[in-house]
């Protein structure tokens, strides 16, 4: 988090709390996640002219939930755990938009339910099972490649996301939703990937879905008043990497939009964005406390009390972290050694070369930054190790938004 204070004990303080205090109250390893950072990104968001939806995908709970219905923003779930947690906390149904490409009949029917503001269709057979008033969005595969990891990009041809545009399925959808009367189609979305930073990947969504409404509009009549461009804004994990340039996007988006649909004679509709990595990455880190360091003749390892089980992404993707030693000061010369996580497999190595003091030890307290999207939401139990808690600070004060699992809580669903 950008309110990080480096203190000269070593100890590192964000919005007032100590991280060294966090640690011995709540043990390790944890999330923290810094609130005031969280609402700035929330506000830099929701200062454009565009609906916001946070993808609860990145980080959600309760509190999180709250958090961003107080901002003013909607939310995208793409699960029933993901609707039943934002409903649990009170979140307004009319301002979630349901998201998934093999949604459940279950998963369909709780929404219809709750009164879930819009269900954005992924695939023909899904208009045929959705019942009952609803107002949809058609997901399109624009066929534009927004150059991100291989794992991430959706905007692409030959895609489990979607209806292909260029295939002539998008058209298809578009016939199939208005052929049913209870049905609204609201407008149409796309999702070009995640961790993207190429502005110009958007201009050509933004060109190819306003013609496609064009053909839309002559070949239905039908003006759709909603263009929802997802999410996939990228941040930057390490100092020097790129990231999103949300003030260029702000200024070049909106003017391809006009111009545009001005082009096709069409009034511009309302832009959906869902960020969700962008709102939450930056304002998380995990802590870590250092189980062993072993010196062996090619490297250094740091052994950490966590790893892949609450950071897949470094073994997923190739991620790429920084580590900072915290609560103590150190004089030694930084060394380049491979900080790792517990778990059964080689391939748990959290950070390779991470540069760290040559006297590193036992019970040394490491920060990762940048953890608060895709890292809590995608932690597991591998290993049957529980899974760590997701802590809060602001203003001085520390507060547990979900608690540590137990090994209590592994056992539960276990039959004896
Ligand atoms: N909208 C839709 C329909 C999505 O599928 C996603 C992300 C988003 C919005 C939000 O994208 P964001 O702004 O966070 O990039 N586990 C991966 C990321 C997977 C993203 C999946 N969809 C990771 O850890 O990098």
């Amino acid at each position: 988090p950008d309110a990080a204070v480096a203190m000269p004990s070593g100890d590192l303080v964000v919005s007032g709390v100590s991280l060294t205090e966090l640690a011995d109250r709540f043990g390790t390893p944890g999330y923290v996640l810094d609130l005031p950072t969280l609402r700035a990104q929330c506000r830099a968001y929701r200062a454009l002219d565009a609906e916001i939806a946070y993808a609860g995908k990145a980080f959600l709970c309760r509190r999180m939930a709250r958090l961003i219905a107080e901002e003013g923003l909607s939310l995208d779930v793409c699960s029933g755990g993901e609707l039943t947690t934002a409903l649990s906390a009170g979140f307004p149904a009319e301002r979630i938009l349901l998201h998934g490409n093999a949604k459940t009949d279950a998963e369909l029917r709780a929404a219809a339910h709750a009164g879930v503001g819009r269900v954005v269709v992924d695939s023909l057979a899904e208009i045929d099972r959705l019942s009952g008033a609803q107002d949809v969005l058609i997901r399109v595969t624009p066929g534009v490649d927004g150059h991100t990891h291989r794992a991430v990009a959706t905007g692409v041809e030959d895609q489990k996301f979607g209806v292909s545009l260029a295939g002539g399925q998008a058209a298809v959808a578009v016939a199939r939703v208005l052929a049913r009367p209870e049905l609204r189609l609201v407008g149409l979305h796309c999702h070009l990937g995640s961790q993207i930073t190429d502005i110009a990947a958007y201009e050509e969504a933004v060109r190819r879905l306003v013609a496609f409404l064009a053909e839309i509009a002559v070949r239905h009549g039908a003006a759709l008043p909603q263009l929802n461009l997802g999410g996939g804004h990228a941040v930057a994990y390490c100092p020097g990497d790129a990231a999103f340039d949300l003030r260029c996007f702000a200024s070049r988006i909106p003017r391809v939009l006009t111009d545009e649909c001005r082009k096709h004679g069409l009034l511009p509709p309302r832009l959906t964005l869902e960020p969700g990595r962008a709102i939450a990455a930056r304002a998380g880190l995990t802590l870590y406390r250092v189980v062993t360091v072993k010196h062996s003749s090619a490297r250094t390892y740091v052994a950490v009390d966590g790893g892949f089980s609450d950071n897949p992404r470094a073994e997923l993707y190739g991620a790429r972290y920084t580590a900072r030693l915290v609560g103590r000061f150190s004089n030694a010369q930084k060394r380049a050694m491979h900080v790792v996580g517990r778990h059964c497999e080689a391939g748990d190595v959290l950070i390779p070369d991470a540069q760290l003091p040559s006297d590193i030890r036992t019970g040394d307290l490491l920060a990762v930054p940048c953890t608060g999207a895709y890292h809590h939401s995608m932690a597991s139990t591998y290993n049957l190790v529980p899974r760590p808690p997701v802590l809060t600070v602001d203003d001085g004060e520390a507060e547990l938004w979900v608690r540590r699992e137990t090994e209590d809580d592994i056992l539960r669903r276990d039959t004896p």
